[in-house]
């Protein structure tokens, strides 16, 4: 992989068409010098690395693997600690651990992570106490605090994001390789977590039996390299286009163009327009690509998405999540697979089962109820069922700290209890507890399909 000094061209075609939810940068000639910059900085990723993940979705699409994604709805440079992430990294293990054992199934591991640092949001500005600022975008963008200085978007912040993204990417390759992912280690990662609380039990309890199953194979001298390490992949939504070209690079194998920002990225809902520059953004790079899918799509949007974005019909090259939310999925999701399924196109099929779900509590915080989002990922679980199709992974927002953002969980947070430890920049986050409490759920709805 070569790191050029200018992004490569040919990906330009994106520039001539409408670009939705892009900052209004008060200072373009800034914003052109901070890119060439960025241009010129090494790939955060691989192409050979996000190869290997289209593989892993190929699989997801056939039914012989699962995705597990997610990580905060927004991260925040102040974020970027060796503590915070592995938090999230130990809750995305515990996670897959759970899903791995319980479910039987090869977990695709894919965080939210390294990256996530811009919005879309559904407003352009906000007022408080009448004073009008523009809306928080990311700490890509500008900052959270609500002064006019922090709101002004400043390209400079582009580069901090980039440098946090590699921080935290380093860290996390560390964690994955380093001997801290090791499956031995399963007691280790619930060390820190509240043993009282009931997830926290029954995950003591499985890793019991996950030790019981290493001394087993150990004295059967069975060791292999496999339980000593994961392979984490990356991803974040593809929103900031000047900043993702500019780390759109030729492999040098190839010289396809790859975004080297991540292993993953996606399209999100507000940003899908077929005709818009993010689908023709990301219908030029090679990487693996996904697209959030809302109730409002069509299975005539949904085909058209799919040959603009996977023409080839290339194997894990493109995969769907859907966010309908809980009263909606068993209704909303099955034209849309149908669609799919009559053209004979195998796609990996996610659910986020957060974004359809929020709405504001009484006290004014933004909200998720536990219950409807497990009510979502069952009604996926059914649909997927009743059409004989696989589902294929999750993607959600949680974070390693007890926060509470979400109410409901076996650890019950109520909405009254929503102001103790409401701490996300964006949307309302499971916490360590809620999270292991939905892999176990999402387990033994796997482990219950009908093939099984
Ligand atoms: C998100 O993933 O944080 C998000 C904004 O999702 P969506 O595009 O599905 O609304
Ligand atoms: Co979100």
């Amino acid at each position: 992989m070569t790191a050029t000094a200018e992004p490569m061209t040919g990906m330009d075609g994106w520039r001539d068409l409408p670009a939705a939810q892009q900052p209004d940068w008060p200072d373009p000639a800034r914003l052109r010098a901070v890119t060439g910059e960025l241009a010129g900085l090494p790939p955060l990723v691989f192409a050979g690395e996000c190869d290997v993940l289209r593989g892993r979705l190929a699989a997801v699409a056939r039914g012989e693997a699962f995705v597990l994604q997610g990580g905060d709805c927004a991260e925040t440079f102040a974020g970027a600690t060796a503590d915070a992430v592995r938090a999230k990294l130990q809750t995305l293990l515990q996670m897959a651990v759970v899903l791995t054992y319980g479910a039987s199934v090869p977990i695709v591991k894919i965080g939210r992570m390294a990256g996530q640092f811009a919005k879309p949001r559904s407003r352009a500005t906000e007022t408080r106490e009448g004073v009008e600022l523009p809306a928080y975008r990311g700490d890509a963008i500008n900052g959270i605090e609500y002064t006019a200085q922090a709101r002004t978007p400043d390209p400079a912040r582009l580069l901090r994001a980039y440098h946090c993204s590699a921080v935290t990417l380093n860290l996390c390759r560390a964690f994955a390789t380093g001997g801290y992912a090791d499956l031995h280690q399963v007691h280790a990662w619930n060390q820190d977590f509240v043993r009282e609380s009931p997830s926290g039990q029954r995950y003591e309890r499985l890793a019991g039996e996950i030790d019981r199953a290493l001394a087993f194979m150990r004295a059967c001298g069975a060791d292999p390299e496999e339980l000593h390490a994961v392979e984490f992949y990356s991803s974040h939504e593809a929103l900031l286009l000047d900043y993702e070209h500019a780390l759109t690079r030729p492999d040098s194998r190839t010289g396809q163009p790859y975004d080297t920002s991540a292993h993953l990225v996606w399209i999100g809902e507000r940003t899908r327009d077929i005709d818009g520059a993010h689908v023709e953004f990301a219908s030029g790079i090679r990487n693996p690509v996904a697209v959030k899918i809302g109730p409002s799509a069509t299975p005539a949007e949904v085909l058209r998405l799919i040959a603009k974005l996977n023409p080839d019909r290339e194997p894990g090259r493109l995969t769907l999540i859907t966010r309908m939310g809980a009263g909606r999925i068993r209704d909303a999701l099955p034209p849309l697979i149908q669609a799919v399924q009559a053209e004979d196109i195998e796609i990996p099929w996610v659910c986020d089962p957060m974004h359809g779900n929020t709405f504001e509590a009484p006290s004014g915080h933004k909200t998720r109820r536990f219950d409807d989002v497990l009510d979502e990922v069952q009604g996926f679980f059914e649909v997927h069922r009743g059409l004989g199709t696989h589902p294929g992974g999750i993607h959600i927002e949680f974070t390693g700290d007890n926060v509470t953002e979400c109410v409901g969980g076996s650890h019950e947070i109520v909405a009254d209890d929503l102001y103790r430890r409401y701490e996300t920049a964006c949307d309302p986050r499971l916490n360590r507890g809620q999270a292991l409490d939905l892999a176990f759920m999402v387990a033994e709805s796997y482990r219950t399909r009908p093939d099984a």
